[in-house]
């Protein structure tokens, strides 16, 4: 188990990302350690270095000392790349789009709506709604932004296959868009297992370079990885790729000004999952990279409850919502 782990992503198979550097590459880190590093949420130079030297020494178990060490050693071999002045910050924060939930708490709570170049995850349990917000949401964004769109189109990767033409249908006509119109315009692929998954994001690409598209849906993005690596040794290349794949969607969000939507799925049953069953999984891994973490729970019929955590700049609170026929609403 332990040898199949360690082969997962730096195996012989030629590959693209094989030319980014192993944390074992660093002098002082040694396989067990790397591990250590990866499980902790560690999995790549440039996360290490921008780590605290505290933080390394105590998910790796190492003295502060060598963690210094390994930390200056990734600071020399990361990209870190140059300073962008205050003007291009704001001027990107300026084209920043949003796209509505189609219900007011919601949008508030999440600041004004879905936001582009941010990945934005709901969790939660079964049916507690998040599919139906990534449907709605792939209606809303092709709207005008006078009406809380963006006019664009959707890449909406569906690997449980809950994707359904009908719901689309139904919430495009009780916004007054055209079913057909708004059916054309996304486009949907079914992800077979976490590899897939992951490779259909550079495929999104190739397609977001003829079409607008303003949305990128995975749905669910932890599904296939947490059925595919099961168990402790499992545990540091699964998180790793969970990673590898969360920075190529925020990436298409950045370099398509498109919003990002995750769903992850939370199992109230203990023997699922070792850990909290409780919390979602991906661990801190997701919790890092996702910029709005949404928390859905039920409430009395068809009402949902949402809870926004880990905010970098927006205030913690709660919201309630309801999952009607015509979909998301107030
Ligand atoms: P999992 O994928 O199983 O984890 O659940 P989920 O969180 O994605 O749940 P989903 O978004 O599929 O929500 C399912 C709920 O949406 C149902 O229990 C219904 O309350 C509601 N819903 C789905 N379709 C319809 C519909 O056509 N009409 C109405 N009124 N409600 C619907
Ligand atoms: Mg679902």
């Amino acid at each position: 188990m332990a040898q199949k782990a360690a082969g997962r992503g730096s195996g012989s198979e030629p590959e693209e990302e094989s030319r980014e550097v192993a944390l074992e590459e660093l002098s002082g880190v040694g396989s067990t350690t790397a591990d250590k590093l990866r499980e902790a949420g560690f999995t790549d130079l440039m996360e290490l270095a921008v780590a605290s030297p505290g933080a390394v020494a105590e998910a790796a178990e190492i003295g502060t000392a060598l963690a210094q060490k390994i930390i200056g050693e990734a600071r020399r071999l990361a990209d870190v790349g140059s300073f962008e002045s205050g003007t291009i910050l704001l001027e990107r924060r300026k084209k920043l789009g949003r796209i509505s939930t189609n219900a007011k708490s919601l949008d508030e709570l999440l600041g004004g709506g879905i936001e582009t170049m941010a990945i934005t995850e709901f969790a939660g349990e079964f049916g507690t709604g998040k599919t139906q917000v990534a449907h709605q949401a792939a209606v809303e964004v092709q709207l005008p932004a006078s009406e809380g769109g963006l006019e664009g189109e959707v890449v909406y990767i569906d690997t449980e296959s809950t994707f359904r033409p009908e719901r689309i249908v139904d919430m495009a006509k009780a916004i007054g868009l055209d079913p057909e119109l708004a059916l054309t315009r996304i486009h949907i692929a079914r992800a077979f297992n976490s590899n897939h998954q992951m490779l259909l994001v550079a495929k999104a690409q190739e397609l977001a370079r003829e079409k607008p598209i303003r949305l990128i849906v995975v749905d669910s993005l932890t599904a296939h990885f947490r059925s595919e690596y099961v168990g402790r040794a499992e545990l540091a290349p699964r998180q790793q790729q969970l990673n590898r794949h969360l920075h190529e969607l925020l990436k298409f969000g950045d370099t398509y000004n498109a919003a990002v939507i995750v769903t992850n799925q939370v199992s109230s049953r203990p023997d699922v999952l070792f850990g909290d069953p409780t919390r979602p999984i991906g661990g801190n891994i997701v919790a890092h990279a996702a910029t709005y973490r949404i928390y859905l729970r039920k409430s009395k019929p068809p009402k949902r409850i949402a809870r926004l955590i880990d905010s970098p700049n927006l205030p913690e609170g709660e919201a309630v919502f309801s999952l009607t026929g015509e979909g998301v609403r107030d």
